[in-house]
């Protein structure tokens, strides 16, 4: 067989890990061939490609980003290039594409393969929010990047008796902020699912510098919003691909709890530290099932299908149920946490 392998969208820490796995399946199991697309979906459209062997993808496995490049493509840009992305896959004489992304390429892996494509899709994000899998990964390295983060924060604001106020990625889902927030014991996590009352938080804060503590972490998910008439919130824009350009809700807490508490507030914001870098074990080892698994499904002629993990084993959940809807933090969770406002 003759598959082609893709990276699109944001990067993620295993990414290269699942890369190597399909080489490995594929080229030593089953004797195939592999290309790897260049950035993305716009590598095949521009038929942008290169071999990969087993020399291509010798020592990536612990290696962060992703050899193939990365890019986003407008939604409109893709459905114009059906016919183009067609006419490629016939000419490379390609069996298989296995692309490997988060919510918008899986939802453009199902525009091709509802086109007649043969496409087995791989689950990435940091963010956590695919539903159709239990985990995807990316999101342990980041949490543990987040969790190191907050740990090192809590002894400067300590020492300087400030209130921190860290933001963290998630867009649209706060599961980087729980998660890091548990393992670090913030003393308040704000979610997106979860519009927050500033004046709420103000007394949390307030409440624990009043018990004679010295410091207070917030940890923020960057897609957090206030819940309306509770704060003066600058509205974010949209970006070309669609997505919601944050306004910066760290910055604006600081400057909303500086002045509700006379307190020094600083403004972290972790970034695309959480993104880059080597993958955890944990990344390596699903990464690594992923690609295996994608290889076996391609094989078994199992096409418009992505894998997950449900429970310890991985599977194939079909690609249009993947991109219905996002996995969000269920109520429950903040209930564990304690400190979700
Ligand atoms: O979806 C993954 C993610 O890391 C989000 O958490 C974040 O909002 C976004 O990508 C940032 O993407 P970029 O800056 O690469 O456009």
């Amino acid at each position: 067989m003759r598959i082609g392998v893709l990276t699109s969208g944001g990067d993620c820490p295993g990414l290269n890990a699942v890369i190597r796995s399909v080489v490995h399946r594929a080229v030593v199991d089953h004797g195939d061939e592999v290309i790897g697309f260049h950035d993305g979906w716009k590598g095949l459209l521009e038929c942008d490609y290169r071999k990969l062997d087993l020399d291509a993808v010798s020592g990536i496995l612990a290696r962060g980003g992703t050899i193939l490049g990365s890019s986003r493509v407008r939604p409109e840009h893709l459905r114009g290039g059906v016919e183009t992305a067609k006419g490629h896959v016939a000419d490379l004489g390609l069996d298989a594409i296995i692309p490997i992304g988060g919510e918008g390429t899986l939802k453009a892996a199902r525009l091709l393969s509802d086109a007649g494509l043969p496409i087995v899709g791989v689950p990435k994000t940091i963010d956590n929010d695919i539903a159709s899998t239990d985990v995807t990964f990316g999101f342990d390295t980041a949490v543990t990047v987040a969790t190191e983060a907050l740990d090192r924060l809590k002894t400067t604001a300590e020492s300087h008796q400030r209130v921190l106020i860290v933001e963290v990625m998630g867009r649209h889902t706060g599961w980087i902020a729980l998660h890091s927030g548990m393992a670090a014991g913030a003393h308040a996590i704000l979610v997106p699912e979860r519009p927050f009352d500033v004046a709420e938080l103000a007394r949390v804060v307030g409440e624990r510098f009043e018990a004679g503590k010295k410091f207070a972490i917030v940890v923020v998910s960057e897609g957090a919003k206030p819940r309306p008439g509770t704060m003066d919130f600058a509205p974010g824009s949209t970006d070309v691909y669609g997505h919601e350009r944050f306004s910066g809700v760290a910055n604006q807490l600081s400057v909303e709890l500086e002045e509700r508490l006379g307190k020094e507030a600083r403004p972290v914001i972790l970034g695309h530290v959480q993104r880059g870098g080597t993958p955890t074990a944990y990344d390596r080892v699903l990464a690594t099932r992923f690609g295996w698994h994608a290889v076996e499904a391609v094989h078994n002629g199992r096409f418009g299908m992505m894998t997950a993990l449900r429970g310890t084993d991985i599977t194939l959940m079909p690609l249009a149920e993947a991109v219905q809807h996002l996995k969000t933090v269920p109520a429950e969770r903040y209930t564990e946490a304690e400190c979700v406002l």
